[in-house]
């Protein structure tokens, strides 16, 4: 949510920071800026919209500069309009600033700030925050550094900021609460992002900015300092990450990537944890927690969206197999109903980016309560990672594409892991069940792969519902999240809306939407419920409701009684979603593009959403 980029050094800076702004785009892309120093000389330009739009902006423009700040804007405080896009100056117009996040208490220090005769050009926090520090660089009579130091004592909020000071050209300054910054350390040079992918390409050496750290970046030099000024020891880390994954690779999309590199990634979620053949199942991350997890009270999944609907399947899983009660909560509704939460508890935090604020603050706040936090997130590094006791990493890498795809299919895998080995631990499972699912997790890569053949049966599917105006997605069992999922896939890529609701539950209410033009997508594969969902298809079909069925292999049923059908391998029903899920992210991008949208970046979205 937000990206933020910059580079110092001896390059010409602005092609670096345009190329870290594409890269991270899938951040927000309601308009992105930059600010360019060389020597003394500060220029702007900002432009409402796309990174390629303000590629078209600056054309013919002088755009020397060796010291830079980038930016691309998922609105928070005002619209989406040149006015507001980032960098924002102060009112002497020697510093300029970029930020990720959101200053909470912004309004208060615009009163002071009006009061003392400051003007704002825009409707955005950001702009009463660079105000602010001029305001105390000058009150105070101190440098730049001091002033932010100031500052971010009084601010109340989430932030990861950058400066430029025009009266301090070598200099770029950056600080972080609660949103992420990432430094890469290069030979005379330092690359400054919300994230590793803008860095990968120049050097492999990276340093995570802590909360509450402020960065005095020059070329050659790199010092952080907590807000009390003292010096802190910056620990530089290797990135594993290649280029490669974080290119299209000859696809039209990302998420097309990302959907086709599942056999891969789920396979590497797995890989060196599980050893079917000799029947084992190895998770480090965990550590002495699965005791404590084995011994849980009560086990409590916080995430947001498609992490959310991975910690519904996870709850099924976990219940079933260890018989320790799972709830799943909203990260969001979780922090500020002041829960029950307590030593005893054990919370899964599962993220793909590991900076979703509101999970942050659900971790934070159970955390206090004394509960044991493990995380399941995808990012190496990232915050959720990092304020989790232990964790398992999900390794599915990065994921560009704004919708959530493979994150998704590596959580299921890997929450599959944990539920297995607390199982395992705690006895709640036979041993002829547990070497059966070890055999079914090594399999599910290779089904996956199967499933993904479908893809230009599901095109066709595509073509035939686009125009839909309404859908719905039923499930039942382990199958009800994954049509969530569904209904979330598509409403996010093709700005149709969807529904997705517990089958039988749609007796309860949403079968009055159903008639000749409402299609109802039923995830329906062999389980315990096969018999009721058979049921609850009838019951759209006698209301003339139009039925796309996700079926398994050798289904003698539904096959006569869907308009369309798709086949997925067979698997065992704690596994099958991984499974049946691909089709629906396949029917979900194929209606977006078909409707000529922009499928990684659909509109008001943002991946990372790193605000309240
Ligand atoms: C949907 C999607 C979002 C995220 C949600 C949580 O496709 O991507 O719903 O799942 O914002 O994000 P993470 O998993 O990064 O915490």
């Amino acid at each position: 949510m937000c990206g933020i980029v910059a580079y110092i050094g001896k390059r010409e800076a602005y092609p670096v920071v345009i190329k870290g702004l594409k890269r991270l785009e899938y951040r927000g892309y309601d308009s992105a800026g930059v600010a360019l120093l060389n020597g003394g000389d500060l220029k702007v330009y900002k432009k409402k919209g796309k990174v390629a739009e303000l590629e078209d902006h600056v054309v013919g423009k002088d755009l020397h500069s060796v010291l830079a700040i980038g930016h691309t804007r998922w609105a928070t405080h005002g619209e989406p309009c040149d006015r507001n896009a980032h960098p924002h100056l102060s009112g002497d117009g020697k510093l300029a600033m970029v930020h990720n996040g959101i200053i909470e208490n912004y309004a208060q220090l615009k009163k002071e700030l009006l009061n003392k005769g400051h003007q704002f050009t825009s409707d955005t926090d950001t702009e009463v925050l660079i105000h602010f520090i001029q305001e105390i660089k000058k009150s105070n009579q101190c440098s730049t550094e001091e002033a932010l130091r100031i500052a971010l004592k009084r601010v109340v909020g989430a932030y990861v900021i950058l400066i430029v000071d025009e009266d301090n050209p070598d200099t770029l300054l950056a600080a972080r609460k609660g949103s992420p910054l990432v430094i890469g350390v290069g030979k005379g040079e330092h690359f400054l992002a919300s994230d590793a992918s803008p860095i990968v390409e120049y050097t492999k050496e990276v340093v995570y900015v802590n909360d509450y750290e402020i960065a005095i970046v020059k070329a050659d030099e790199l010092i952080l300092k907590n807000i009390s000024n003292e010096i802190q020891t910056p620990y530089i880390q290797k990135l594993d990450v290649e280029l490669a994954a974080i290119e299209k690779g000859g696809y039209d999309h990302f998420m097309l990537k990302e959907i086709f590199e599942q056999p891969q990634t789920i396979f590497d979620s797995l890989r060196g944890r599980l050893d079917a053949k000799a029947g084992k199942l190895t998770l480090g991350g965990l550590r002495e927690h699965t005791d404590l997890l084995k011994e849980a009270n009560r086990i409590i999944i916080v995430a947001c969206g498609t992490s959310w609907h991975a910690g519904l399947v996870a709850e099924y899983m976990i219940e079933e197999l260890c018989r320790i009660p799972v709830e799943v909560e909203y990260a969001s509704e979780f922090r500020y109903r002041n829960p029950v939460v307590g030593k005893g508890d054990v919370i899964i935090a599962v993220s793909q980016s590991g900076e979703t604020a509101d999970t942050l603050v659900a971790m934070e706040s159970a955390k206090e309560k004394g509960a044991i936090i493990l995380g399941v997130c995808n990012v190496v590094g990232s915050s959720i990672a990092r304020l989790s006791h232990a964790g398992v990493y999900t390794h599915a890498g990065p994921e560009i594409g704004v919708a959530s795809t493979k994150a998704f299919t590596a959580q299921l895998a890997v929450l599959a892991l944990i539920g297995l080995k607390v199982a395992v631990e705690k006895g709640t499972i036979t041993e002829q069940r547990f070497q059966h699912l070890l055999d079914e997790l090594e399999d599910v890569s290779d089904k996956v792969a199967i499933a993904l053949e479908l893809n230009e049966q599901v095109k066709k599917i595509a073509d035939k519902y686009k125009d839909a105006r309404d859908f719905l997605y039923l499930g039942r069992g382990y199958n009800f999240p994954v049509a969530l999922e569904g209904a979330l896939k598509l409403k996010e890529i093709s700005y149709i809306h969807a529904e997705g609701y517990p089958a039988a539950e749609m007796k309860h209410g949403p079968i009055a939407l159903v008639d000749e033009n409402l299609p109802v997508v039923f995830v329906a594969t062999k389980d315990s419920y096969y018999e009721k969902i058979v049921s609850n298809i009838q019951e759209i079909k006698a209301r003339k409701g139009m039925v796309i069925a996700i079926t398994t292999e050798g289904d003698q049923i539904i096959p006569g009684m869907a308009d369309d059908v798709i086949v997925v391998p067979e698997a065992d029903e704690l596994v099958a979603p991984i499974i049946s899920v691909i089709p629906l992210q396949l029917l979900a991008y194929h209606i977006g593009v078909l409707k000529g949208l922009d499928v990684d970046k659909p509109r008001n979205l943002a991946k990372s959403v790193t605000v309240e």
